[in-house]
């Protein structure tokens, strides 16, 4: 969403502003920051440090800190480091322009929750329109899971216009744009107002977006296992645009962590609904998120989590190790930490598993021709890169030049890739 985030702040310079290469060509240097792990948030402030020598160079340098951390820390980020000109939360990135004349003058903090207002103001037109592009619909989060600092920073749920997200992606379509990824915090708790001010769900929005005759994939992420309705699900075996993949994020498999972590519902909820979407879509790729050493984990509750990844057999997964997070909920549980050394040993353990689920998986692809979503050239020559519908990224080689939609044999499984040839 940071990605996003920052390209619809510069379509809304991009009449006073261009975009520079390096640090020492700019009036103005953006840092758009993530708060969602400590090591995410420490890394901004060495980052800004280094542009100090600049900064005393050059008086008319301006630095802005935008994004998650901007809205946490606020004011304390300008006492821990001076040289920042400009705070502004994530829902006042309609104020960027005026910001910009604002701190020729003086010290600018933007920190309120206007989400509603800074849609208004991002209308469809797009500078960046990649072939495959990120669309935010929804935005917050109500849930407050004890770990996380979304509800805080990103602020409570909020769902944009359905009409407007159509505007934006068809702008996109028109220029080239071939696969949306539509994007939210709790993504599939959209539930915007149509034209007739009636409240739509992401499954009837995503209805409404695949009659947009040039645009050949849609994908949506993150979704919270709650809101995972039937018409959703359904959705995925009916619907010829819906890409097959979802990341549906668990983050435990005991059942007292996820208590624990206000989550909603048990490992055994969780997999219900896995195997109702596999039901509808038997050769869905799942991918989830996993949270390794949350507070009181012990070995035995982690061993439950492996149990769950057995089960499921996912297609691709992302896993952290807990990082405590000032205001949360979790923050303040007392219990003792386990060791560094054993959340490491668990993270490698869950992630050599996760590992091989991944190759497995992409195994099956093996000698196949898939329809491969050209995104652009790889490192070496003739070589390009691009992705399935099942998101898996794939290098390729071709002599020809290619077109944006490609059919690929698949040959080899390496890491996170599979190799293939046109
Ligand atoms: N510590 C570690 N991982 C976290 N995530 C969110 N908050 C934390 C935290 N405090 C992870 C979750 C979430 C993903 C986006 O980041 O797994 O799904
Ligand atoms: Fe954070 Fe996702 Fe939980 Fe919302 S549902 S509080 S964004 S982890």
């Amino acid at each position: 969403m940071n990605s996003y985030d920052s390209d619809r702040i510069l379509e809304s310079i991009h009449n006073s502003h261009a975009v520079v290469s390096r640090p020492d060509q700019a009036d103005v240097i953006v840092f758009n920051t993530c708060h969602i792990r400590e090591r995410a948030a420490e890394k901004i402030y060495s980052e800004v440090g280094m542009l100090k020598e600049l900064k005393e160079n050059n008086k008319d340098l301006k630095l802005i800190i935008t994004g998650c951390v901007a809205q946490a820390e606020g004011q304390a980020m300008i006492r821990r480091q001076p040289m920042i000109d400009a705070i502004i939360g994530p829902q006042m990135y309609h104020e960027f322009p005026k910001v910009l004349s604002e701190i020729k003058y003086k010290r600018v903090i933007k920190l309120d929750f206007e989400n509603d207002q800074k849609f208004k103001k991002f209308k469809e037109r797009r500078i960046v329109s990649n072939i495959s592009s990120f669309v935010t619909i929804q935005e917050g989060c109500d849930k407050f899971c004890s770990f996380c600092v979304v509800p805080f920073t990103r602020g409570a749920e909020f769902s944009r216009r359905s009409k407007d997200i159509f505007d934006e992606v068809s702008y996109l379509v028109k220029n080239g744009c071939k696969e949306i990824i539509l994007l939210g915090q709790n993504v599939n708790a959209y539930h915007g107002l149509n034209k007739d001010n009636k409240e739509v769900n992401i499954a009837k929005l995503i209805s409404e977006l695949e009659s947009i005759p040039e645009l050949n994939r849609i994908t949506y992420t993150t979704s919270h296992p709650r809101d995972m309705n039937d018409e959703l699900i359904n959705l995925h075996n009916s619907s010829i645009k819906l890409n097959s993949y979802l990341h549906l994020p668990v983050q435990s498999g005991s059942d007292s962590i996820l208590k624990a972590m206000n989550r909603g519902y048990t490992s055994k909820d969780y997999l219900n609904i896995v195997n109702k979407v596999r039901r509808k879509c038997p050769d869905i790729a799942l991918s989830s998120d996993f949270i390794i050493g949350f507070p009181g984990e012990s070995r035995s509750d982690f061993k439950k989590t492996i149990e769950l990844v057995k089960e499921v057999n996912f297609a691709q997964a992302y896993s952290f190790k807990y990082s405590s997070r000032p205001g949360t909920k979790s923050s303040r549980i007392k219990s003792d930490d386990i060791c560094v050394e054993e959340s490491n040993d668990r993270l490698y353990e869950i992630q050599e598993i996760l590992n091989k689920q991944q190759r497995f998986f992409n195994n099956k692809f093996l000698s196949k021709k898939v329809e491969v979503l050209v995104k652009g050239k790889g490192k070496k020559k003739n070589q390009y890169r691009g992705t399935t519908k099942w998101m898996q990224v794939v290098n390729f080689i071709s002599q020809d030049p290619v077109n944006s939609l490609e059919m690929v044999d698949l040959k080899k499984v390496s890491n996170n890739s599979i190799l293939g040839e046109v």
